[in-house]
């Protein structure tokens, strides 16, 4: 079977990096991007480790740059839209251009990759887009939380758009994860996170990567628009308390 071509963003640390590093063992040639220079470390180590990964910097609102760097591995099977950025703020102190700024990074970035992506995808490639729980609603984050119903709301209307191709474009939806985006929140505010997760710790990067690597692969022959929301159970809202009294007691 011939080697597939999978172009991950937000590829220097974190889930991103997960990403590259689990398709790149799944025998891909990957294409990993980010603004930062460390995505050349993440690519140079999978070298050293024998895979086939590719590096380069770019900012993914930067149609021109993103086009020519796509055009360099066309045609493409798999994109993975990870790149993103966060903060907290009250709501009442949300600045208009904190808002815009995530927007056009989380929601317009996603959309300049997925569509340069698509037209230099072939007929029954993947896409997946990293969305999060926070579509859900989070607190002091009302910018992050509408820029990821955003991205719901694209990845369903691209599913519709792309489904002549059999393209399947699905979003990952992941709760809390331990990367740097985690390590704004104070100790205090992370040692409650923890204790609303059902499953008793804080996801990891490679958690979210093996969701990602399903929805990206051949095995996914038949789901498209879904969310796959990968959070450890807290969607179910229980969290870990203590156990009930036995009423036999
Ligand atoms: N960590 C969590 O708890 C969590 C929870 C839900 C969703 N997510 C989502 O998972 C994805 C990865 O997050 P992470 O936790 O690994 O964060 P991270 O901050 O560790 O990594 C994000 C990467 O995206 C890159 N990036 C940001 N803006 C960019 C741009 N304009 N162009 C190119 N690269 C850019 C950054 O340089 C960084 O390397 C994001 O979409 C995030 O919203 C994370």
């Amino acid at each position: 079977m011939s080697t597939q071509t999978a172009f991950v963003t937000g590829a220097a640390k974190g889930i991103g990096k997960a990403i590259v590093e689990r398709l790149a063992a799944e025998g891909y040639r990957v294409v990993a991007v980010d603004r930062l220079e460390a995505v050349h470390d993440v690519a140079g180590a999978l070298r050293a480790a024998g895979h086939d990964v590719h590096s380069d910097t770019v900012d993914i609102r930067d149609r021109a740059a993103v086009a020519a760097l796509l055009d360099r591995f066309a045609p493409l099977d798999v994109i993975v839209n990870n790149a993103a950025v966060t903060s907290t703020h009250r709501f009442e102190d949300l600045t208009e251009e904190m808002f815009r700024e995530t927007f056009d990074i989380n929601v317009v970035g996603t959309f300049v990759v997925a569509q340069e992506g698509a037209r230099r995808m072939r007929n029954g490639g993947r896409i997946v887009n990293i969305a999060s729980r926070s579509f859900a609603g989070a607190p002091q984050m009302a910018h992050y939380a509408a820029s990821k119903t955003a991205v719901v709301g694209l990845t369903r209307a691209m599913a519709i758009d792309l489904s002549p191709r059999d393209i399947r474009v699905n979003a990952v939806a992941p709760g809390v994860v331990d990367t740097d985006m985690l390590h704004y929140m104070t100790p205090e505010r992370q040692k409650a996170m923890l204790g609303l997760q059902l499953l008793g710790r804080i996801g990891q990067p490679d958690d979210i990567a093996r969701a990602v690597s399903f929805l990206a692969s051949r095995d996914n022959t038949y789901m498209t628009g879904h969310v796959l929301v990968v959070d450890g159970g807290r969607s179910l809202g229980q969290g870990q308390l203590p156990p009930e009294a036995d009423p036999n007691d």
